[in-house]
């Protein structure tokens, strides 16, 4: 299967020129959410995610050509040399030089800007990776691979996956699947698959993902470490059964719109994640006390108003606030009023998701 990421191409050093490519590649929030991994960064489970608008990287690559067999890169976050992001990056070539057969003939300048604060606590390397691997593949058909516009994105969700798993889902608009199962058609361990449209109620398309920066700085835990310690977890084979139930159980409930049912099972996933973070060995918690007093608040708010607003967390102690566009007025007073004390400086990210 990982056959049809070969390139093609033939270009030696000596034809190539130096340019120049850019791409904006947004985040994305998991509502089935993607835990453990495999080698070559297979999936131990299907995942799903809604692509976010308002948090985004925005990349561009500038390419020179060189003579030297070895991977040349510079970073530049915010305009700032960054040193120490350029192993990361040098891992990823590694990975992926089997797709990519330019990487050695070029000096790289990456020059990467985030659309939210590098200290908030949201994940950069989802839209990062997706942007990253964006670039390459227009780099690519510069140098004449022609890949249509299906492939390129097919390339680079290919691409982005081996830089950092759900990096993989942020390529495309809308709800993303990742992972191979016998119920959605398309879906692969190797790539992210855009789930149709046509089978999301409208009332999923309207969707807020308000996100409460209960803690800024670095987690305690990297995802990497949070993956590894899968393997071998007890409860690991069952949570993985469970996480493709779950997906497969959330399809009928978007194409009906029943938007109790999605919060529950959005929650339910979210809280399982943190559980398998808790049940592991050694054992983390990534959720603050803060994190918490939201949620009992918000779970409070919807016992006492009925309106729909759900939560989900991702590896970290920030809070996702799911909130339908019909909810929307009533629910933000009451972010305002009675979550925003629990952030780390007041501050929260109004985003939304990408149809
Ligand atoms: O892509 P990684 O290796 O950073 O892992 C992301 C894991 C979660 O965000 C917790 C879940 C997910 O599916 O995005």
């Amino acid at each position: 299967m990982e056959q049809q990421f070969i390139s093609t191409l033939s270009t030696t050093a000596s034809e190539l020129k130096s340019g120049s490519v850019s791409a904006k590649s947004p985040s994305n929030i998991a509502l089935v959410k993607y835990w453990g991994k495999k080698k070559n960064q297979i999936p131990t489970n299907s995942s799903i995610s809604y692509t976010l608008t308002n948090s985004y990287t925005e990349t561009e690559l500038k390419f020179s050509p060189k003579t030297s067999d070895t991977f040349e890169v510079e970073v530049y976050l915010e305009g700032e040399l960054k040193e120490s992001f350029a192993p990361k990056i040098i891992t990823f070539f590694e990975r992926i030089t089997a797709y990519i057969p330019f990487l050695n003939q070029f000096k790289f300048e990456v020059h990467t800007h985030n659309s939210f604060p590098h200290s908030s606590g949201i994940a950069s390397s989802a839209s990062g990776m997706s942007a990253m691997a964006l670039c390459l593949v227009q780099i690519e058909n510069i140098l004449g691979a022609n890949l249509s516009e299906e492939d390129s994105l097919k390339k680079a969700s290919f691409l982005a996956r081996l830089g950092s798993g759900s990096a993989c889902r942020s390529v495309y608009k809308g709800l993303v699947e990742w992972g191979e199962n016998d119920f959605i058609e398309g879906s692969s361990d190797l790539f992210g698959t855009k789930y149709p449209d046509v089978e999301i109620h409208d009332v999923f398309k309207t969707f807020h993902d308000t996100i409460l920066l209960i803690h800024e700085g670095q987690k305690s835990v990297s995802s990497t470490v949070g993956h590894n310690l899968m393997n071998g977890h007890p409860y690991a084979e069952r949570r993985f059964v469970e996480a493709n139930e779950n997906l497969k159980a959330l399809l009928p409930i978007l194409k009906s719109g029943d938007i109790k049912a999605f919060g529950e099972l959005v929650e339910h996933e979210a809280l399982t994640l943190h559980a398998m973070m808790m049940m592991s060995n050694p054992a983390f918690i990534l959720m603050k006390p803060n994190t918490v007093a939201a949620l009992e608040k918000l779970w409070e708010f919807r016992r006492e108003t009925g309106n729909h607003l759900y939560f989900t967390l991702d590896a970290g102690a920030n809070v996702h606030l799911l909130y339908p566009e019909q909810d929307a007025e009533a629910i933000e007073v009451f972010i305002e009023n009675e979550l925003k004390k629990f952030c780390q400086n007041g501050n929260y990210i109004k985003d939304k998701v990408n149809f």
